[in-house]
């Protein structure tokens, strides 16, 4: 019997309905062709669902799709709803329950893209970021007193338990073993902040003892900005609290030529809760409805999902197909300086999916 999977497709809003229609394409023609099966069950909760409903997801929704073997998700934002209602509401509302504290997102130059970076054009920028995904700076911690009142106070506290950083360190220390450089960046801020964050750089240290093959360092946030742009070559698998990793992920997306190419996995890896995969973009008012949202970011996203699924060799294979069709300027989306459609580009994926021995 070929296996089967079944996933829950939370498209959310914005372009994240098209890329997500189109990377369930392109997954329905690998699946066929690499010769497993695969289900989608179709969520529409959103800020559409708010808007009709006053939430963004059912209650019994994480019941709903506990069950999947992953969710494929879209992006959550609309321009009438604030920003913390949606995050919250939805994204946010599954990563956390569902402990999926290990946000994984690799940054590569794919083959035809231009950096913005003089003389990067391939191996010299090929990162792993790991982010801290489920407390710290995002943990929703704080609070607003006397409310629009001249003395009003608002606090975020950032809250980083001991167990937290450890397991967040562990699966760094892990990933960087499984990649052939054996190197690891901690980045951290403990010269300012002086007490989670020199907790944090010291569990660091522990857990590298149990890791004597990997090499690591250690980076200070604002210094790290600085050496992802002049020296990316000096940076391999890297790990960052939830705030930090936030934006020195979309810093590494902008490097590696779009913030539409970028993938991101939130992986619970010890496997009790479905995983989500998602393009790191947001739902893109600007451009929504056009037909012209690069769909390689949920293309991407999607490898990531089938090698969490153990088809690896399918992964591989979409990879490739993605990378073909990266490579001809012809099929490249307006993001990327090209004319192509989120149509065409999607069709060339599903050719080579298909075409590719
Ligand atoms: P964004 O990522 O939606 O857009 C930033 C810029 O990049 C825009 O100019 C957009 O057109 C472009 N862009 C993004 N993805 C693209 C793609 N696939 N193809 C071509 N161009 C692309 O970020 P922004 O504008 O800050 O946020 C818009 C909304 O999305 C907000 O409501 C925000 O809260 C939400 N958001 C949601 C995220 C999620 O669901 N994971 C992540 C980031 C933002
Ligand atoms: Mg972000």
């Amino acid at each position: 019997m070929p296996k089967s999977y079944r996933i829950a497709a939370i498209p959310g809003d914005g372009i994240g309905i098209e890329v997500v229609a189109a990377g369930v394409e392109v997954l329905t023609a690998l699946a066929e062709r690499a010769g497993f099966g695969i289900a989608f069950d179709h969520f529409d909760w959103g800020s559409d669902y708010y808007k009709r409903h006053g939430v963004m997801m059912p209650a019994d929704g994480l019941a709903r799709i506990k069950d999947h073997d992953a969710i494929f998700f879209g992006a959550v934002g609309a321009p009438d709803v604030p920003d913390h209602l949606t995050l919250w509401g939805l994204r946010l509302a599954i990563c956390q329950p569902f402990d999926q504290y290990a946000n994984v997102r690799p940054t590569r130059v794919l083959p035809g893209i231009t950096s913005p970076l003089r003389g990067v054009a391939g191996p010299e920028l090929d990162w792993v970021i790991v982010r801290e995904n489920s407390e710290g700076e995002y943990a929703g911690v704080g609070g607003r007193v006397h409310r629009g009142l001249p003395e009003e106070v608002a606090t975020d506290v950032s809250m980083m338990t001991r167990a937290g950083v450890a397991r967040i360190m562990r699966f760094a220390f892990r990933l960087a073993q499984s990649r052939p450089r054996k190197f690891l960046t901690v980045v951290t801020k403990s010269n300012a902040q002086r007490h989670a964050m020199v907790m944090w750089d010291e569990i660091a240290a522990e857990v590298a003892a149990e890791f004597p093959d990997v090499a690591w360092d250690k980076m200070l946030v604002d210094a790290m900005t600085v050496r992802m742009t002049l020296k990316p070559e000096s940076l391999d698998t890297i790990v960052a609290t939830n705030l930090h990793a936030d934006i020195l992920s979309d810093l590494a997306a902008a490097l590696a030529g779009s913030i539409g190419i970028a993938p991101t996995a939130n992986i619970n890896p010890e496997g009790h809760y479905p995983s989500m995969f998602e393009p790191i973009h947001g739902s893109a008012f600007d451009i929504t409805g056009k037909g012209i949202a690069n769909p390689v970011g949920t293309f991407w996203s999607a490898t990531m999902m089938l090698d969490h699924l153990g088809e690896t060799e399918a992964a591989a294979r979409l990879m490739r197909a993605i990378e073909r069709v990266t490579a001809d300027p012809a099929l490249h989306t307006p993001d990327l300086g090209g004319t192509a459609r989120t149509r065409d580009v999607t069709e060339a994926v599903i050719q080579a999916v298909r075409g590719d021995n």
